[in-house]
């Protein structure tokens, strides 16, 4: 019998009701995430509906040593989701209940499986704000966010997925359930378990379900975009802003960016190109605001800090320019994007910038080449793009091969070789680099407490 049959058989058996699938085009689906650089190969997926599922199918891959893969919206940049190797995918899709709103908490308890912009809908639709935001949220799931501790492009006032975690329920690799703090604000009983399952990849269990707090929506607000000469001289740009104006996200594109969307539609922000766009978005509550914003414009206009820029005049206008950016990484997904997702701390940004531009200029003259980012937080997206003539395995090596310079450099400044996308299977073997040795082995300590059979999502991050 092969892996497969004893898979399907299995779980037939043992959990009756069990959603499961062998399907083929299931099989290539649920193996992969947005990542190109796998070939997609589960046995089989299961779609489980509780939490009781859940841990059934991971005690008999316990018994029969299966090796599982979590699998959210499969939006991940760094192949967490990838099963490439006859792994049993366990889908949280059919986990996508939204609990009441607790007002007084203002929380909710939702499925590991509701999708990212159901969730904002609900808070909206409440009066409320779910402030986790980013191109992938028509797809990705909160489970997947947790599971990467996911950021976007309103880290820089809301912070990174963690922060609107209050409580978990989770399965880890021994098919054991937890219920980890309940939606407490203040607990102080020792180890906070449900902050190590936060980024963990599907390394340590599957979180089923999710407490999530909600905040008050912000007021009304504005978006300017900037036309920047150079790429230090946007930092100079966010030390002023972060001064002269209440900023809810600080985000960059280049001109070949910009390209690359315009390509599918729509029209440049301003009447000349600059090599640089920052895009502010910032609290306009009147005519203070809106004042404060201009005169940081004419100000840095003075400085040379910029050449040009734009502010928005209604909603529509504001979304217009956001999808400028927020577009990005889906026009150039065709062209099978190298990602590299680097952080460093805002101060040693500028100086970032500058190495790393010199070792772009001179390892890849050959391919084009697409900086973005949340550089407001120190998170830059350096993306090269595959050559139309040039083999996917040919492509990463040649990339892979700049890696280390690249990496040298970020791990020179104290930074992360990966900011939010995670470490997943592309990013794993770089892991020294942001980790020091001590510091893998008790990561490894800490897997083989929650996965001692080694069974949830293995050959991933850690
Ligand atoms: P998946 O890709 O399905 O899985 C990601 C990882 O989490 C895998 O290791 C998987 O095994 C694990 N996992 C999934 N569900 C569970 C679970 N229930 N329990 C345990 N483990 C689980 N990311 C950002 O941080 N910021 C951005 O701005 C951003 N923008 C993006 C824009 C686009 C167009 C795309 C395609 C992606 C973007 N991403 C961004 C990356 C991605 O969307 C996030 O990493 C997202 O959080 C992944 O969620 P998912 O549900 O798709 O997870
Ligand atoms: C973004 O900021 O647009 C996302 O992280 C996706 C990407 O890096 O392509
Ligand atoms: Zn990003």
């Amino acid at each position: 019998m092969t892996l497969q049959q004893t898979i399907l058989q299995t779980l037939e058996r043992a959990v009756p009701d069990l959603r499961v699938s062998a399907d083929p085009a299931d099989l290539t689906s649920y193996g992969q995430d947005w990542t190109r650089f796998a070939e997609p190969a589960p046995s089989a997926v299961v779609f489980p509906a509780s939490t009781e599922e859940v841990a059934a199918i991971v005690k008999l891959a316990i018994e029969q040593q299966w090796a599982l893969v979590p699998s959210g919206g499969r939006t991940g940049l760094s192949g967490g989701a990838v099963a490439a190797n006859g792994e049993l995918v366990i889908s949280l899709d059919r986990m996508n209940k939204i609990g009441a709103l607790d007002r007084a908490d203002q929380m909710v308890t939702v499925g590991a499986g509701v999708v990212t912009e159901n969730l904002q809908n609900f808070a909206a639709d409440h009066g409320l704000f779910y402030p986790v935001d980013f191109a992938a949220k028509g797809s990705s799931h909160i489970g997947g966010n947790i599971a990467t501790n996911a950021g976007g492009v309103k880290v820089l006032r809301y912070g990174n997925t963690r922060n609107w975690v209050a409580g978990l329920t989770v399965v880890t690799g021994t098919g054991k359930v937890l219920e980890l703090n309940d939606g407490l604000i203040k607990n102080a009983t020792g180890y906070d378990l449900r902050h190590l399952f936060i980024g963990s990849e599907g390394t340590l269990g599957i979180i089923t379900e999710a407490i999530i707090r909600l905040s008050v929506p912000p007021v009304n607000q504005s978006v300017m975009v900037l036309g920047v000469p150079d790429m230090p001289r946007i930092m100079d740009l966010f030390a002023r802003a972060q001064v002269a104006l209440k900023l809810s996200a600080f985000e960059f594109f280049s001109d070949l960016a910009l390209d690359k969307v315009l390509a599918h539609g729509g029209s440049a922000p301003l009447d000349s190109r600059c090599p640089f766009y920052a895009l502010l978005e910032f609290d306009n509550e009147g005519d203070a605001d809106e004042a404060d914003a201009l005169g940081l414009f004419e100000q840095a206009l003075e400085e040379e800090l910029c050449t040009d820029g734009v502010l928005s005049q209604s909603d529509g206008q504001a979304a217009a320019l956001w999808s400028l950016r927020e577009n990005i990484s889906e026009r150039i997904a065709p062209y099978t994007p190298y990602k590299n997702d680097i952080s460093v701390r805002i101060g040693r940004v500028p100086e970032l910038l500058t190495r790393l531009d010199a070792i772009v200029a001179e390892r890849y003259p050959d391919f084009e080449v697409v900086w973005y980012g949340h550089i407001g937080d120190g998170n830059l997206h350096l993306n090269i793009l595959k050559p139309q003539d040039l083999a996917p395995e040919a492509f990463k090596a040649a990339c892979e091969s700049v890696n280390e310079q690249v990496f040298a450099v970020v791990s020179d400044l104290g930074g992360s070789i990966s900011a939010e996308h995670g470490v997943g299977l592309l990013k794993r073997p770089y892991l020294s680099h942001s980790r020091s040795e001590t510091e893998q082995a008790m990561l490894r300590g800490i897997k083989a407490v929650f996965d001692p059979h080694n069974i949830m999502n293995p050959g991933k991050t850690v």
